[in-house]
């Protein structure tokens, strides 16, 4: 197979979710770059329903985790956890790498294109995700650009009342994700990739693509 030779292509190979962090403040030049990366990505309809929440103060940073840790370990303990311990270990795993990150961004979805009797609610709502995570992989894309490491983290999905309360989302706008930012301390390798021919069918389903050289 013949890979084109690029930034970009370098890029999306090397990019790895990156968990640890070093001890560094991220400068305010840098993380605008990455969230400029994110309003550039195509949305359904050009609709460009992210909103992006930067958190950068470390008390509010504080009290958003604190409240997301409550509000998983709550539920842990409601859903089974008999021990105070398990449930912690629920959350912590939930939230992780969160705490670890020096900054923090949140990216939220609005709702107000979709009606709420529309009988496309489902399809227009999942447009409305599919955008926001495009913003949020061309910001993971432009944090590995500029030497920051990023980690996308589905946290706020198990716990929006605790995050909309803290950041004071209002109800028409769904917190999607949280992408954690810093100096990456890690290098890991990368998770193993499905092969082409078992990731693309040729022409129809599960017809065998083989792939020359
Ligand atoms: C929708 C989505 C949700 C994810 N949620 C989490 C998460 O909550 N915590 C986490 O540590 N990583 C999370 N990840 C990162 C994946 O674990 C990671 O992308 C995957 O293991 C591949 O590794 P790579 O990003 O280094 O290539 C998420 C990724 C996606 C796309």
């Amino acid at each position: 197979m013949v890979i084109h030779v690029s930034a970009l292509q370098d890029a999306l190979r090397q990019r790895r979710s990156i968990r640890r962090f070093r001890d560094q403040p991220v400068p305010e030049s840098l993380l605008l770059q990455v969230l400029d990366a994110g309003r550039w990505a195509p949305s359904a309809g050009n609709i460009q329903p992210w909103r992006m929440i930067l958190v950068s103060d470390p008390k509010v940073r504080a009290e958003l985790l604190e409240a997301m840790t409550d509000y998983l370990k709550e539920e842990a303990l409601s859903t089974g956890a008999t021990e105070e311990e398990e449930a912690e270990e629920t959350a912590r795993a939930a939230l992780e790498p969160l705490p670890r990150a020096p900054v923090l961004v949140v990216a939220c979805m609005t709702k107000e294109i979709f009606g709420d009797r529309s009988e496309r609610w489902l399809s227009e709502h999942a447009m409305g995700v599919q955008s926001v995570a495009a913003a949020v992989q061309n910001m993971l894309l432009a944090a590995h650009d500029v030497g920051l490491g990023g980690c996308w983290c589905s946290a706020p999905l198990l716990c929006p009342t605790a995050v909309r309360r803290v950041l004071g989302i209002p109800q028409g706008v769904e917190p999607q994700a949280i992408i954690a930012l810093g100096y990456p301390d890690e290098e890991p390798e990368p998770p193993r990739r499905r092969s082409l021919s078992e990731a693309v069918y040729l022409n129809r389903w599960r017809n065998e693509y083989s792939v020359a050289g």
